[in-house]
Order: structure tokens, then sequence, then C-alpha cells
């Protein structure tokens, strides 16, 4: 099966068995099969944040379980169950639509519903953290649905249990939101309340994000790519306070456990690499945290790439960037 449309990286990659799941009990039938077999497990959502290689050896599976339920809860309160084969951003728009708040600072995130807690996705400072109540999974060692509550889903920033422990172990299939029905804007980050319009509904924050996000990520149907490829990197306080002596301008979050979060893309931007290309990947022009493939590139061309960005950013500012999305078979 050819994956090179199933990623939008648009790497070239073929599956040796590839899974389509309707329901949780398609999920447990492939699940026993790869088990039976003693296949390695790949699960596969919008290939948004996930690295291809050439050929993917087991077990391909893809949830495509796509309910969306809402039910009232106690007060303001309206619960949300969704399946993991929506479209991230097509949830967002069933929310908005109904002037829910919560989710409408995501909008746009590629990607689908069941890859969402894996890394926890977060933009203009609001996490699927802060919604999520539980995740379904069907367990691959026991071949049975689980319900984890928020806490044991351990999310971190772009970091949760289903990147570690859980890590090709588990299936997602649904995921619990609390969402609100009384307006709650979160307008703090960068300029985004400058771009929200007077009425300030849900559908208007929606929309302010859309704009922010068309003109500076790339759509990946126009130019491939996973979104940030890097990691926003934390340093100590000590660290921070002797790069902002010699830059002063160096766009820095303090934290609450003391450490700083700096600005990966600022500091790529700062080696002069924005807009840099070499062979099929470069780096974007507009948001030089985002690396692009112009076409017939592969994955290993593509992780030497993203090595000389590592090592540039690190022999100017001593920092190490990590890589976001996650290679296949890789914990
Ligand atoms: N900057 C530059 N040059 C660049 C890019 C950024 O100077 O080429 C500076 C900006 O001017 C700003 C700072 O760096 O001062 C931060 O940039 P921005 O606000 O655009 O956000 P980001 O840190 O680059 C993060 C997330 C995005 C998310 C935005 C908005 C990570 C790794 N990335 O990007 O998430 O949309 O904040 O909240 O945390 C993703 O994960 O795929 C993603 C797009």
């Amino acid at each position: 099966q050819d994956l090179s449309h199933a990623n939008t990286m648009a790497l070239p990659s073929l599956a040796e068995y590839l899974w389509r799941a309707r329901n949780e009990r398609d999920v447990g039938q492939g699940l026993q099969l790869a088990n039976e077999r003693g296949w390695d497990l790949t699960v596969l959502g919008g290939g948004s944040n996930l690295l291809l290689p050439r050929r993917i050896g087991g077990l391909t599976l893809c949830a495509d379980i796509d309910e969306i339920a809402f039910s009232s809860g106690a007060g303001d309160a309206v619960h949300v169950e969704v399946g993991a084969g929506v479209g991230w951003h097509s949830l967002v728009e069933a929310c908005v639509e109904r002037e829910l708040w919560g989710i409408e600072n995501l909008a746009l995130i590629p990607g689908r519903v069941g890859a969402a807690p894996i890394q926890n996705i977060g933009a203009y400072g609001v996490e699927i953290a802060d919604v999520l109540d539980w995740v379904e999974l069907v367990d691959r060692r026991d071949g049975k649905s689980h319900r984890l509550d928020r806490e044991a889903c351990e999310l971190g920033y772009r970091d949760s249990i289903f990147k570690r422990e859980l890590a090709n172990q588990v299936v997602i299939t649904r995921l619990g939101l609390t969402l609100s029905s009384r307006p709650r804007p979160r307008l703090d980050y960068g300029a985004l309340s400058q771009h929200v319009g007077v009425s300030g509904s849900a559908r208007e924050v929606f929309a302010a994000v859309c704009a922010i996000r068309r003109e500076k990520l790339p759509d990946p149907s126009d130019l491939p790519n996973t979104g940030s490829f890097f990691k926003n990197p934390l340093v100590s306080g000590s660290q921070a306070s002797r790069l902002l002596s010699e830059f002063p301008a160096m766009p820095h979050y303090p934290q609450a456990d003391g450490r700083v979060k700096l600005a990966a893309g600022w500091l790529i931007d700062q080696c002069g690499l924005k807009g840099y290309r070499q062979g099929a990947f470069g780096v974007h022009d507009r948001q030089a945290l985002v690396l692009v493939h112009f076409g017939g590139g592969v994955l290993a061309e593509l992780l030497a790439f993203a090595g000389r960005i590592v090592d540039a950013v690190h022999a100017r500012f001593a920092v190490t960037l990590e890589r976001e999305p996650r290679c296949v078979g890789e914990r």
C-alpha cells in the first residue's frame, strides 16, 4: 500500500499491510492479527506528525472512527465524544458552529483527532490538555478497550505517555472533551487579540487564528510539511540570561518551573537559514520552524538536512533543538 499521499511531508512509503478499522472491534481484530504474526504496529492518523521510511514492515493501522456526539453537562459545560478518525479541523469547525468555546484557538491544525493527545497539540495559548477529559484506546497487550483520564495521559509540552510508555502499544479510538457554551476567549498569545473582530464570538476567534496561520504556515497540500519540525527548546534560567545578554532581542518565555522556553524558529532564522534549501528539502521562507519538501526526497535526506539545522543552531547558541514529529518505529 502506497502511503505517499497519506503523510503530509509526502515522503515515499509503502506499508506491508494496511488495516482500516471502522470501529473498536475492527481495531481489536487488526491487533490480534499483528500479535498472531508477531508484526510491528504502526498507527497512522492524518500522517501530519509522523515521518515515514520507504517501507513500513508489519501492520499499519488507521482508526477511521468518525462519529461526533454532543451532550450537555452541568452549568455551561458541553461534553463532546469524538472518534479518532475525525479530522481535527472539522471537529473545531463543528464546535465553533455551535458557538462552543475551548478549541477555537486550535483551528487549522492538520491531522486527525486520534493523534491530538499524542503530542498534546497546542497553539495560541491553548493545548488539548485544557479541555481533554479522557482518551479511549485499544491496548495491543490485551485487545481490550480502556479509558485513560487526563492525568493518566501525562500531557506535557508536545508530549504525553503515548509518545513514551504506550508508544506502538495502543490505538487511540475516541476522545472525550469538555467545552463551554459560555464565552471563554483566550486572546493573550501574541497579536491574536488584534485580529479578533468586535463581536468576539468563537467564530471570530476561529477566523482570526485561521488567518494568522494561513499567513505563516504552508498548506501541506501545496507544499508538503509537518508543521513545526522542532520543539521550542527549554533552557535553564541561567543559560537564558547568558543568551539574553548577548542577544537582547531573543524571544523568551519564562516557565513556572524556572526554565525558559526559547523560539526555535527565531534561533534558526538568526542563523540565516530561513528559506535555505538543499536538494529536496528546505526551511520555509515565512516560518523557519517548518521544514518543507519540494519533492523527490526521502526520509534519510530529510533527517540529514534537519541535522544540519540542529548543528548550526548549536554552534551559534549552544542550544540543542529536538525534533517534533516522530519517525515510524521510534519511541
Ligand atoms: N520567529 C522568528 N522567525 C521565524 C519564526 C519565528 O523570528 O522564522 C519568532 C517570532 O517572531 C516570535 C517567536 O519566534 O517572536 C515565536 O514564533 P511564533 O509565535 O510564530 O510561534 P512558534 O514558537 O514559532 C509555536 C508552535 C506552533 C503554534 C504557534 C502558535 C511549537 C513547536 N510550535 O510556534 O505549533 O502554531 O506557536 O501558538 O511549539 C506545530 O506544532 O506544528 C505548530 C505549528
